[in-house]
C-alpha cells in the first residue's frame, strides 16, 4: 500500500498511498497525529481541507490516511511560474478566508492559551516576555478555525481546487490572530525552516510584493473589519522564537524591542 515519499517535515514524512490518498506518518514521540485528526474531524465536509479517511499503524507509528490533493504546493509553484504572484496571492488569501469562515467546534484547542505557553517557551528576556504577555492578555479569543501554520507550502493549487494541509496547530481563535501569524511568515520569518525556500523561490522583491497581494486581498475580502493585526503580529513574533530557529532569532528579538519601545513611548 505504502508508495512513494511525497515530503517529510520535523513531525511527519508522507507517502503515497494507494492512487487516491496519501498517509501521514508521524515520527515515534510525536503527538501531533491526535490534534491533525481532530481538526481534519472539524473540517470535514467544508471542502478546504483533504478528507481524513482512516488512521492505521505503520511499523509502530501513527499514520493519518488523507484524500489525496492534487497539485504542486504554492511555493513550488511560485518558483515555477513567478509571473503568476498576484493570481497566487489573491488564491491564498481566498482560501485563508474560507478557513476563517468555518466556525470552530469546542474540541480545537484555545489559541489564545496555545500561544500564552508558546510565549513562556520562547526563551525570551523578561522585559520582552512580559510585555508580550501583556499583549495577549487585551486580545479577544473567537470562534473561527485558525490553521495554525498557514503559508504557501501548506497549500496545494490544482486547476479546479485549493486545498490546504497541514492542520497540526489549529485552535479556536479570531481571524486576525491566523492572518498575523501568515503575515510574520511571508514578510518577516521563513515558513519552512532550514530551507529558505520562500527567498528562493521569489526574490526579495517579489516576496514583498507577494506579501503585500495577499495582506489586501485578505482584507478586502475579509466579512469584517480586521482589528488589532498589529498586537497579533507582537504576540506570533515572541510565540515564533518557540521554535528554536537560530536564523530568525535576531529579528525577532529586534521585531519585539522596537513594538515593547513604541508602546511604552
Ligand atoms: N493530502 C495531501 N495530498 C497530497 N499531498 C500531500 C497531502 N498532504 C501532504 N502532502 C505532501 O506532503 C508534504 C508535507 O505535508 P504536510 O502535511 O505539510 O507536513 P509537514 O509540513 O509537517 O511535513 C506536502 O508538502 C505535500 O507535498
Ligand atoms: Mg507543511
Amino acid at each position: 500500500m505504502i508508495g512513494a515519499r511525497l515530503g517529510a517535515g520535523r513531525e511527519a514524512d508522507v507517502h503515497a498511498w494507494g492512487d487516491d490518498a496519501v498517509v501521514k506518518l508521524y515520527r515515534p514521540g510525536f503527538g501531533g497525529h491526535r490534534a491533525e485528526a481532530l481538526a481534519l474531524a472539524e473540517l470535514a465536509g467544508h471542502g478546504v481541507a483533504p478528507r481524513l479517511i482512516d488512521v492505521v499503524d505503520c511499523a509502530g507509528r501513527t499514520g493519518l490516511v488523507l484524500e489525496r490533493l492534487a497539485g504542486p504546493d504554492m511555493l513550488t509553484l511560485l518558483q515555477r511560474r513567478p509571473w503568476r504572484v498576484l493570481g497566487l496571492a489573491r488564491a491564498l488569501a481566498a482560501a485563508h478566508l474560507a478557513v476563517h469562515a468555518i466556525r470552530a467546534g469546542d474540541g480545537l484547542p484555545t489559541l489564545r492559551e496555545t500561544l500564552a505557553v508558546r510565549i513562556e517557551d520562547a526563551g525570551l528576556p523578561p522585559r520582552l516576555r512580559d510585555f508580550a504577555v501583556r499583549v495577549l492578555d487585551g486580545l479577544p479569543d473567537g470562534d473561527q478555525v485558525c490553521h495554525g501554520d498557514f503559508h504557501p507550502g501548506n497549500v496545494l493549487v490544482a486547476a479546479n481546487r485549493v486545498g490546504v494541509i497541514d492542520w497540526v496547530g489549529t485552535a479556536r481563535g479570531v481571524p486576525e490572530a491566523d492572518h498575523a501569524r501568515a503575515l510574520l511568515l511571508l514578510t518577516r520569518a521563513d515558513p519552512l525552516p532550514g530551507t529558505p525556500v520562500l527567498s528562493r523561490a521569489l526574490t526579495a522583491a517579489g516576496r514583498s510584493v507577494f506579501a503585500r497581494a495577499y495582506a489586501r486581498a485578505y482584507t478586502a475580502g475579509s466579512p469584517r473589519t480586521l482589528r488589532r493585526v498589529d498586537s497579533w503580529l507582537t504576540v506570533h513574533t515572541a510565540a515564533r522564537l518557540s521554535e528554536g530557529i537560530d536564523g530568525e532569532r535576531p529579528t525577532l528579538i529586534g521585531l519585539l524591542d522596537r513594538a515593547q519601545h513604541r508602546a511604552t513611548g
